[in-house]
């Protein structure tokens, strides 16, 4: 059971660096690295200025200690680039990292997925992919790093929601694959975990949540006052 405690205190930490995660979002990295059984290394793709690193770092600190490979260019990814100035996040991400007190287990790679992928040799016990939105560059995330990651291992892959690239991936290549099972979502996670081949009832399940997270989505298109689609939500949330 993860101590109420803490995760109030990372949320007090994450709440000051700027970022992109729920604090629903933040919890479920937590958990998942706390249950990393220490058979292989955290990676995170996109890193930005350490929010959601933080929470991997902080989660893996109560469970095994699996270091954190945080890998991102820091030049800020193209919706960030269209704004016209330079980018560089390096320095702010390490200010935070260093201020959570989780620079003994976050390894920076100030590359790009695909050039850090090459040489990276580590089995991956969980991976979060929030690097590059567009669909073909999620999709060679999804593809790099798969052959990584341990039998058991967790995939969980940012903005599925909302996003079209990250949300045709997984709809795709993870709610439908043979290779994933356990596949869910909380916010805009999908998270799923990975096997050599799932089992019908797997993918009865599978294909199960896809129709939740669909339902899910198409909630905000419906007019309806806020409190009506929350509660909507919350329904949703249950048949889980
Ligand atoms: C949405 S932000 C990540 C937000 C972060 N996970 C958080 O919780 O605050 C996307 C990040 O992906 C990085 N990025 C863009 N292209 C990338 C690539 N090909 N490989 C790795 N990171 C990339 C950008 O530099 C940017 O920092």
């Amino acid at each position: 059971m993860m101590k109420n405690d803490d995760i109030e205190k990372v949320k007090k930490i994450t709440r000051k660096i700027e970022g992109f995660l729920t604090e629903r979002e933040g919890e479920l990295l937590f958990s998942l690295a706390k249950d990393c059984k220490g058979q292989g290394v955290i990676v995170e793709i996109g890193s930005w200025k350490g929010k959601s690193t933080v929470w991997l770092a902080k989660g893996s600190k109560r469970g095994k200690k699996a270091k954190v490979y945080a890998i991102d260019p820091h030049t800020g990814s193209s919706e960030h680039q269209k704004q016209g100035e330079k980018i560089w996040t390096f320095e702010e991400f390490k200010k935070n990292i260093e201020k959570a007190k989780v620079d003994d287990i976050v390894v920076p790679i100030v590359k790009t997925s695909e050039d850090a992928a090459k040489d990276f040799e580590e089995k991956v016990g969980l991976i979060f992919i929030d690097g590059a939105h567009e669909y073909e560059l999620v999709k060679l995330d999804l593809d790099i790093w798969f052959p990584k990651v341990i039998e058991g291992g967790i995939m969980a892959f940012h903005d599925t929601t909302c996003w079209p690239g990250p949300k045709k991936v997984v709809e795709d290549f993870v709610y439908r694959s043979k290779h994933f099972k356990n596949v869910d979502f909380i916010d805009t996670i999908t998270i799923a975990q990975k096997v050599e081949k799932n089992s019908l009832k797997d993918r009865i399940r599978n294909n199960y949540i896809l129709m939740l997270k669909n339902l899910f989505e198409s909630v905000d298109r419906i007019r309806l006052p806020r409190i009506m689609r929350s509660l909507i939500k919350r329904i949703i949330k249950l048949l889980h």
